[in-house]
């Protein structure tokens, strides 16, 4: 399927590593202009910056300003925005219940998993609405619909970011910008599977080897697996491409059956 990406201008928020650098490089594949927001940057981002017109930028997206610097970073090297990807988002499972988390850590949560994207909303909407059409696909997580208490602090802020992402593109289909999120259920990066990881943190608990965490996490959909990073890229450019150009406000899950309600 033609996507008709190529030249178009990309601003991608957590991009080293996991889905937003699975979004950045099939971005880059298409022909569009990336720019990668991420904290530490990475090889394989500064690779592809080697192979495509990807540009790594190293930012802080909890800082206040960080989004508003990462935007305009892309429109002064390109003069315009087609699509803003808000992809990062972080979580630390709560093993030790509600009680134990603290306002520090509400606080911490909200800014990366919401605060982050408000800004860079805030900050691209403007070019957006001038380059229209022009789309935004947000990373939010099945969590959003399916509350959990290991996680209930970033069920909260993915839930604020769903909701957040439809009352916006109520305000914006009628200057042209599409606004649209993929939930996926547990997906292959380092934020379930790393050394400090969800599976990682829950082995800690007892709960077996993180190995068997993950494989029971896996277990709980119906395909037995979990996604991969690409499969959610494969979605997330659909709806950034103007073959979804009757595409807004909704939500598509790809978690591989989890939610088993309709
Ligand atoms: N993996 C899953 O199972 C899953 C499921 C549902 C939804 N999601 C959502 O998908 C999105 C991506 O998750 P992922 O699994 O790909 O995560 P990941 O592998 O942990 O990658 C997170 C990315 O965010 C960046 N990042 C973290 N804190 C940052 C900060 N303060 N400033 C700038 N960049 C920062 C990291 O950059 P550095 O490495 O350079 O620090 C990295 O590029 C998140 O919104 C997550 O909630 C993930």
């Amino acid at each position: 399927m033609e996507l008709g990406l190529d030249g178009k201008v990309a601003v991608v928020t957590g991009a080293s590593k996991g889905i937003g650098l699975a979004i950045t490089r099939s971005l880059a594949e298409e022909g569009a202009h990336v720019v990668a927001g991420a904290l530490h940057g990475s090889e394989e981002l500064d690779l592809l910056g080697e192979r495509f017109s990807v540009q790594s930028v190293r930012v802080d997206l909890t800082d206040p300003a960080g989004p508003h610097r990462l935007v305009e970073d892309a429109v002064g090297r390109h003069g315009s925005l087609d699509i803003l990807v808000n992809n990062v988002g972080a979580v630390r499972p709560r093993v030790d219940g509600f009680l134990s988390v603290t306002d520090e850590d509400w606080q911490g949560t909200l800014t990366i998993n919401l605060l982050a994207a408000v800004r860079s909303l805030r900050a691209a909407l403007p070019h957006l609405v001038r380059g229209a059409p022009s789309s935004v696909v947000t990373v939010s997580s099945v969590n959003a619909f399916l509350p959990d208490p290991v996680v209930i602090d970033y069920s909260a802020a993915k839930g604020a970011l769903t909701n957040l992402c439809k009352a916006l593109s109520k305000e914006y289909a009628a200057r042209g910008v599409r606004i649209n999120t993929v939930s996926p259920g547990p997906v292959q990066t380092d934020l379930w599977l790393g050394d400090d990881g969800v599976a990682a943190t829950v082995a800690r608990t007892g709960a077996g080897t993180p190995a068997e965490v993950a494989a029971n996490a896996a277990a709980q959909s119906p395909t037995g697996r979990f996604t991969t990073p690409q499969e959610v890229a494969d979605l997330v450019l659909f709806l950034a491409s103007a073959r979804a150009g009757n595409v807004t406000g909704s939500d598509f899950v790809v978690d591989g059956g989890l939610v088993s309600t309709v």
